[in-house]
């Protein structure tokens, strides 16, 4: 995919699926979950880059608890349309994950072979506790089994953009979550 300029770029953002009001309000709930499962206790909420920095940056301004964040970077390499269920750490975390109680903030569940992957590799390195949280969810395209403690949407099977979610790294910077179309 080439983006020639803005013309282009806007005719294939084809609908807006989730509004920033809708985001908005979700996030709050995200955080009521939060605080209310850790209890004061301190955690380490992770933002699986790239596609869930913004996620992550507006959630962790929802949560009370004492929080320390943590950055990895994955890459998923892909079969056609589909994750291969092959995942590459680009950059791990710099924390030692066995002195905390861990929050995954992920950006969408497609096949579950990338989460199914990063969990695995979590738990082999013994947190005290672990949750997962998803800002969108597409169960209609699983492959692996894995659920989220909690997902903020359930969408259909569309290929979607914005708020972090990229078509060939771009529309990340839209505010709202909108449907990926060409022609
Ligand atoms: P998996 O199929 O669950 O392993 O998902 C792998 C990765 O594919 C996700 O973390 C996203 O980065 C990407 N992905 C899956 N579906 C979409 C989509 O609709 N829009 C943008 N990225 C997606
Ligand atoms: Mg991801």
């Amino acid at each position: 995919m080439k983006i020639t300029g803005i013309k282009d770029y806007e005719s294939k953002i084809k609908k807006v699926l989730i509004t920033e009001d809708e985001i908005k309000a979700a996030l709050k709930k995200a955080g009521e979950f939060i605080n209310s499962l850790y209890d004061g206790r301190p955690i380490l909420l992770v933002s699986v880059l790239k596609g869930s920095f913004v996620f992550m940056a507006d959630l962790a301004r929802q949560v009370a608890v004492p929080c320390e964040i943590g950055f990895m970077c994955v890459k998923s390499y892909f079969e056609g349309t589909s994750s291969s269920g092959n995942v590459e750490i680009v950059m791990d975390l710099d924390q030692d994950v066995s002195n905390y109680h861990v929050v995954v903030a992920e950006d969408i569940i497609d096949t579950g072979r990338t989460l199914r992957k990063l969990v695995d590799m979590f738990k082999s390195k013994h947190p005290l506790s672990l949750h997962v949280i998803t800002l969108l969810d597409k169960p209609d395209r699983r492959v692996v089994e894995i659920k989220a403690d909690m997902s903020l949407f359930v969408i259909p099977d569309e290929f979607v953009i914005g708020y972090g979610l990229d078509c060939a790294e771009f529309y990340r910077t839209l505010p709202y979550i909108a449907v990926y179309g060409e022609g």
